[in-house]
């Protein structure tokens, strides 16, 4: 036995998970059955195959034998049954032909665009669609969203880059300073918990002086149509209340911030065109020249989302990830500490008030919780 292993605590925001971990021939294995459980919308199983994968994610060493854990939290039967298997036959039956079959590629392709959620993937995938050329040969109706993410479809599965996601961030903050001087703005999801690459860019924008975030999307976007780096965007009011909506949708991981779903226009930078085309630093024009015929653009998803100064640190921990750890966070607050959590606010149901904050180390402070630093936070 490990002595470690007794150590590994149930809640995945009772624990540190690095970004690069010891299990991932096991982790990959359990996140295909909870990712083929979410398409056919069992989100129990999903979920407790997700927790199992996460437990193995924090522990200090690869998993050699079933002993390895005894005493780890959160391995159902089944989860066990499949480790087990990967660690005598170096593979699952059940992952394998999982991976093989046709509905979990189709809904993994379907999924996989803009727009497309588990309902109208599985709605597609029964009428005998597998793909998004199918979508096109079929002349599948699609909305405004749809459309765009079959029209952007073979950029947008490509991997988003770190130095992709920084050039980005540069225009972000280009475009918010120019329309609200003084406004801040953070690098948020994946990115913030140290990831290289992601399947797009997250940003939490908000002005210290409170009132002036107001309205503040529309100006972004406009800024950023006239200047033509906007191939698509969908923006949504702010709808929060604090007293309408408060502690009542507090459970809830859907948020109500001034938000937009986007997808930007990158022009590929003198820099990649360099190694790409291999031209000197002089012919970086001509480099450009060549790689415009190519396209000289790739589009990139990105998510902005403007809070309140006041809810700040909220919105913070709620958009910093992962998923998991998010939903843990929440469980955590409900069922440990009678609290609900949101990326607004955290109420605290036994005094029925909310509780205010500055920072995320104050709230995982009234949490009862150890700080987990972003990087750690990739449960
Ligand atoms: P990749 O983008 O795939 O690299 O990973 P990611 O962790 O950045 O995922 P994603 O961009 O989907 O989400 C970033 C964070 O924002 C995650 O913690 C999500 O839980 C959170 N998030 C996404 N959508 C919403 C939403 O509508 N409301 C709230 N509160 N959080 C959200
Ligand atoms: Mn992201
Ligand atoms: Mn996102």
């Amino acid at each position: 036995g490990d002595a470690t292993a007794m150590l590994i605590k149930s809640y995945a925001c009772q624990r540190r998970t690095p970004l690069k971990h010891h299990n991932s021939f096991l982790t990959e294995a359990l996140e295909i059955l909870a990712q083929n459980a979410e398409y056919n919308d069992n989100e129990g199983r999903s979920v407790a195959f997700r927790r199992a994968a996460s437990v193995l994610k924090a522990l200090p060493r690869r998993v050699r034998s079933m002993e390895d854990l005894r005493c780890l939290p959160c391995l159902g039967d089944h989860s066990q049954r499949v480790i087990k298997e990967i660690l005598e036959d170096g593979s699952s039956r059940e992952v394998e032909s999982t991976r093989q079959s046709e509905q979990y590629q189709a809904m993994k392709a379907l999924t996989g665009i803009f727009g497309v959620g588990v309902r109208t993937a599985d709605r597609w995938f029964r009428e005998g669609l597998r793909s998004p050329d199918d979508l096109i040969r079929t002349g599948q109706q699609l909305n405004r969203e749809q459309q765009a993410g079959v029209q952007y479809y073979d950029d947008l599965q490509k991997p988003v880059t770190k130095a992709e996601a920084d050039v980005i961030s540069d225009v972000v903050e280009k475009a918010v300073h120019a329309v609200l001087p003084g406004a801040e703005i953070q690098l948020m999801g994946g990115f913030r918990r140290g990831k290289e690459v992601g399947h797009d860019v997250d940003f939490l924008i908000t002005h210290p002086e409170e009132g002036k975030e107001e309205r503040l999307m529309p100006k972004i976007t406009n800024w950023l149509e006239e200047q033509g780096l906007l191939l698509y965007q969908k923006t949504t009011r702010n709808s929060y209340l604090e007293k309408m909506d408060g502690p009542a949708r507090a459970s809830s991981n859907m948020d109500r911030f001034e938000r937009c779903f986007s997808i930007f226009k990158l022009q590929e930078s003198a820099a990649s065109c360099k190694s790409n085309c291999s031209a000197s630093a002089e012919d970086v024009s001509a480099a450009h020249e060549h790689h415009s015929e190519a396209s000289g653009w790739r589009a990139v998803r990105v998510d902005l989302v403007v809070s309140p100064y006041s809810q700040f640190a909220f919105a913070t921990l709620g958009w910093t990830g992962s998923k998991l750890f998010e939903r843990e966070l929440r469980r955590w607050a409900g069922q440990e500490k009678h609290m609900s959590l949101s990326s607004h606010a955290l109420y605290d149901n036994k005094q029925n008030l909310y509780l205010r904050a500055k920072t995320e180390e104050e709230i995982f402070a009234y949490l009862g919780l150890e700080y987990i630093p972003p990087s750690e936070r990739n449960a």
